[in-house]
């Protein structure tokens, strides 16, 4: 697809023939694109005009400008958010891989992609402008093409680590389904291949890991339970998480509790994705019938109060996808996305990428996204990342160290 490149705020950036202004100043910084959409941001052209941000942006070498109104004031930079310590708990492996890596796995493995730079592999596997769940998940088809080997899946897994490492990512628990890799591997070899990976990089980096192997909805509960009971094997060894994922509707999680049952009677915590794709009453299955400790996403909690008051009480964590549930049209628009409202409702909840590549964020963006669009301040800001460490699948003296040492290391530099 041809693509134009024009400037904004003095930033090339490249976009699609036919893209919208917004759609440049998106390529930017979602968050001044989510300005534009609340008045409290206009755009300009090169001569200082006005332009509508709904219009095309015309022809190559366009400038544009994005004249903010009102942000609030002092505004941390994603450059300070990067030196951050962090700590994320829902990101999916099959969905953060290297573009580079990708293409050259699918060179190895003569796998056919829709595209052969990261560039265009990158745009192909954009989830902008999906419709559904559903759709969002048709990605992961490409993605795990090329993660059918062993050696794929323990590169893909050391990469991952190194990259969060490089953004200050000081404690993750990555998440993929192990039943998506058979028949080219049995469940063991597809377990073993990410911890190795996995190892060598903790090794490197100092960064904490540990893995979540997740059941799917759509396929049969006899399978959850069949990956829960090899799972349990590597309690000691890395997997510290059940999950079930997949798409949600129509597809109930307490179906598959005889799989969580396992995982928790063999000390494997638990979460569960709910309400992203599916409103309260999914959530309430996955605490109920399944005994999840966190919820994934949890994005339509609010529309059912008491279960709400509930999770507040519960102290039940939510891992939060800001991005992702744009993506899969969970919210409307990222200024509608409750985050914030429930934060400020006292439930703890968490910032997280969701994936890396096919949402095409970092863990930086998001908690960008969270200052420049919801406004978010420092200390929430501060609070958020704390919520994800208590929120850690570790044994409790491991999470208290955990927090301690971020909630220092965030005294001196946040
Ligand atoms: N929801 C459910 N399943 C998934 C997702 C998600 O957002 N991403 C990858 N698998
Ligand atoms: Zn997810």
């Amino acid at each position: 697809m041809a693509r134009l490149r024009v400037f904004v705020n003095e930033r090339p950036v490249d976009v699609a023939r036919g893209a919208t202004v917004r759609d440049a100043v998106a390529a930017l910084d979602h968050g001044l694109a989510d300005l534009l959409a609340t008045a409290a941001a206009y755009v300009t052209d090169g001569v200082g005009r006005q332009v509508d941000a709904r219009d095309p942006v015309g022809e190559a070498g366009g400038v544009f400008r994005v004249v903010v109104t009102a942000r609030r004031a002092p505004a941390i930079s994603k450059e300070a958010l990067r030196r951050w310590p962090k700590a994320e708990l829902h990101v999916h492996l099959d969905g953060s891989l290297r573009p580079a890596t990708m293409l050259e796995l699918a060179r190895e493995q003569h796998v056919r992609l829709p595209a052969d730079t990261p560039e265009g592999l990158t745009l192909a596997l954009s989830v902008q402008g999906v419709h559904s769940l559903e759709e969002y998940l048709t990605k992961y088809q490409l993605t795990l093409a090329v993660m059918q080997t062993a050696a794929a899946l323990e590169r893909i897994a050391y990469e991952f680590v190194v990259d969060l490492a490089a953004e200050q990512v000081r404690y993750v628990e990555v998440r993929y389904s192990p039943l998506l890799h058979r028949p080219a591997l049995t469940l063991t070899q597809a377990i073993e291949a990410p911890l190795r990976g996995i190892e060598r990089a903790v090794r490197e980096t100092g960064t904490r890991v540990g893995l979540i192997v997740c059941g799917i909805r759509t396929l049969p509960p006899a399978m959850s339970l069949e990956l829960a009971q090899v799972a349990v094997g590597y309690r000691s060894a890395g997997v510290v998480g059940f999950d079930l994922a997949g798409a949600e509707h129509g597809h109930p999680a307490e179906d598959h509790r005889a799989a969580f049952a396992l995982a928790v009677q063999h000390g494997l915590a638990c979460t569960c994705h709910a309400g992203e794709g599916d409103g309260p009453a999914s959530i309430h299955q996955a605490l109920q019938s399944c005994g999840a400790q966190r919820i994934g996403h949890g994005t339509r909690l609010g529309e059912d109060p008491a279960l709400l008051e509930y999770v507040v009480a519960q102290r039940i964590p939510l891992e939060m996808c800001l991005t992702s549930n744009l993506h899969t049209h969970a919210v409307p628009s990222l200024t509608t996305h409750p985050f914030r409202r429930y934060l400020e409702q006292g439930v703890v909840v968490t910032l997280n990428t969701d994936g890396r590549l096919v949402d095409g964020v970092t863990l930086t963006d998001e908690y960008h996204l969270a200052h420049t669009a919801l406004g978010l301040g420092k200390d929430e800001l501060v609070r958020v990342v704390l919520n994800a460490c208590e929120s850690a699948f570790l044994p409790e003296f491991e999470r208290v160290a955990l927090v301690a040492r971020i909630q220092s290391e965030l005294e001196k530099i946040a």
